[in-house]
C-alpha cells in the first residue's frame, strides 16, 4: 500500500517537475502553426488549448481541437473548435494567415475556417486566463473574434448566455452526442425572454424540454443557488438586459475548475459534477414539475411509466456504441 503510494507521489512530482519545465506560449502569431505536438497554454497556466482526440471504444482516431482545464484531471473539453468537422487523418494543423484568417487544416486541406478577417490583418491569437481564446489585431488590440462568441457544452466564468439582438449574436450550448463524440447532441440551452424577464430554455430534439422560470433576485426558479456555502464552488450569477439583448453569465470566486456543462443526457452540471438543475433527474414528458415541459406522449406510453436505467454486456462497435449513447 505504502509503496503504490510513494508511486503515485513520484509520480505526481515527476509530472510536475515535467510540465513546469517545459516552455509553454499562450500566443500563436502569423507564420506560427500549432500541431498535435504542441499547445498553447494561458499565461498562469489556467488552461490548455490544441488538438486532442477522445477515447472510445475502437475510436476511430478522430481529433478535434479545443480548450481544457489544465488541472482537470478529467481533462473535460470546455470548447471545440470543430465538433462537427473531426479531423480523421493524422495531423492537424492551427494556422494564422497573413490575411489574419483563422484556419484548421489537416494534409493541406481546409477542416474549418474559424475566422476570415476578409482582408489583410496583422493577427494574433491568444489563450487568456479566463479560457478564452481571442484572435485579435496586432496594431490596436481589436478583438476580431473570440472562442467565448462560439460556445459548445459548456459555459465558463464570464461567457455569456443570451442574446444581442443589434450583433445578431445568439449564444447558446449544445450538448455532446455522447461522452465521446463531440458532435452536436440532443439538447440545446438557450436563453429566451419571459415577460419583463428571461428564463433558461432547454430543448431536446429541437421542442422545448425544460425550463428554469423566470430569473428573479439574484437566481432562477428551478435552479439550484450555487452560491451555497456547501457547495466547494462558489457561484455568483448574474443576468443583464437592456436594449441590445439579454444574457446571463457568472463569476466564480475561490473556484479551480469552474464551469456549466450541458451533458448528452441532458443535465447541467457544475465543475465538481454537482447538478445545477435541481431536482428533477429527468423529465418524463408528462409532468410539469421543476421546469419540465409537457410534451405530447407516444401512444403507447403511459403516464404510469418510469425509467431506469440498466446495462448489458454486448459486442461492442463503433456505430452499435454511437446508436446506444444517442438514443437519449
Ligand atoms: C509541429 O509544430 C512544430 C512547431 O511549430 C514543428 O516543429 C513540427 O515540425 C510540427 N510537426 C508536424 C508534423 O508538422
Ligand atoms: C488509429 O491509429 C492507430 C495508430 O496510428 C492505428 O494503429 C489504428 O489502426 C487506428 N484506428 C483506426 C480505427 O483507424
Ligand atoms: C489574402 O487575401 C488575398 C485577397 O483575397 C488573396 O489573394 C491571398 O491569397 C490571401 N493570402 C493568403 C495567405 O491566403
Ligand atoms: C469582403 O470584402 C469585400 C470588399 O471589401 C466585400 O465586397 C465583401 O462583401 C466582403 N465579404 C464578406 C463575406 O464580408
Ligand atoms: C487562474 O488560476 C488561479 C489559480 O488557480 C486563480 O487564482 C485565478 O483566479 C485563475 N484565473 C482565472 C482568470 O480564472
Ligand atoms: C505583426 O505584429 C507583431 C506583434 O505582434 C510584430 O512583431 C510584427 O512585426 C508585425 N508584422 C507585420 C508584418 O507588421
Ligand atoms: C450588442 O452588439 C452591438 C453591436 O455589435 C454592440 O454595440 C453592443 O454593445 C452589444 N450589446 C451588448 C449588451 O453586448
Ligand atoms: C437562440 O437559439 C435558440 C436555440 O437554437 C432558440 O430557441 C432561440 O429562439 C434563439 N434566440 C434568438 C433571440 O434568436
Ligand atoms: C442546437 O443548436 C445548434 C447550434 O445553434 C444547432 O445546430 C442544432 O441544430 C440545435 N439542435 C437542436 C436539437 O435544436
Ligand atoms: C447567494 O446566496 C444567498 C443565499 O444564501 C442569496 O441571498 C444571494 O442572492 C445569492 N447571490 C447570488 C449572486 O446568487
Amino acid at each position: 500500500m505504502a509503496s503504490i503510494f510513494m508511486l503515485i507521489l513520484s509520480f505526481l512530482c515527476s509530472q510536475g517537475l515535467y510540465s513546469s519545465s517545459v516552455a509553454a506560449t499562450s500566443t500563436i502569431r502569423v507564420g506560427d502553426q500549432l500541431n498535435s505536438t504542441t499547445n498553447l497554454v494561458s499565461e498562469n497556466g489556467n488552461f490548455t488549448l490544441g488538438f486532442f482526440t477522445v477515447g472510445r471504444p475502437n475510436s476511430q482516431n478522430s481529433s478535434y481541437f479545443g480548450v481544457w482545464y489544465t488541472n482537470d484531471d478529467r481533462q473535460r473539453k470546455v470548447w471545440v473548435a470543430n465538433p462537427n468537422s473531426p479531423i480523421t487523418s493524422s495531423f492537424g494543423v492551427l494556422a494564422i494567415d497573413s490575411n489574419g484568417t483563422l484556419e484548421i487544416t489537416s494534409e493541406g486541406s481546409s477542416i474549418m475556417i474559424l475566422h476570415d478577417q476578409n482582408g489583410t490583418v496583422n493577427a494574433t491569437a491568444t489563450l487568456e486566463d479566463s479560457g478564452n481564446f481571442v484572435l485579435m489585431d496586432a496594431a490596436d488590440r481589436r478583438t476580431l473574434w473570440q472562442s467565448f462568441d462560439h460556445p459548445t457544452n459548456t459555459l465558463l466564468a464570464g461567457m455569456k448566455l443570451g442574446y444581442n439582438l443589434t450583433s445578431g449574436q445568439n449564444w447558446t450550448l449544445t450538448s455532446w452526442l455522447n461522452d465521446y463524440v463531440p458532435a452536436a447532441g440532443a439538447f440545446n440551452l438557450s436563453l429566451e425572454s419571459i415577460g419583463d424577464s428571461a428564463q433558461l430554455v432547454m430543448h431536446r430534439r429541437g421542442e422545448p424540454y425544460w425550463t428554469s422560470g423566470p430569473w428573479n433576485n439574484g437566481n432562477f426558479e428551478f435552479t439550484v443557488t450555487l452560491n451555497d456555502t456547501s457547495n466547494p464552488y462558489q457561484y455568483n450569477l448574474h443576468y443583464v438586459s437592456n436594449g441590445d439583448g439579454k444574457y446571463f453569465t457568472f463569476d466564480a470566486t475561490d473556484a479551480k475548475i469552474s464551469m456549466m456543462e450541458l451533458t448528452s443526457k441532458g443535465e447541467i452540471l457544475d465543475g465538481a459534477n454537482s447538478r445545477f438543475v435541481s431536482p428533477a433527474d429527468f423529465c418524463y414528458g408528462y409532468q410539469a414539475d421543476n421546469g419540465c415541459v409537457k410534451t405530447q406522449l407516444p401512444g403507447c406510453r403511459s403516464q404510469k411509466d418510469s425509467f431506469q436505467q440498466l446495462s448489458a454486456n454486448f459486442p461492442v462497435t463503433t456505430s452499435s456504441y454511437e446508436t446506444i449513447q444517442s438514443q437519449v
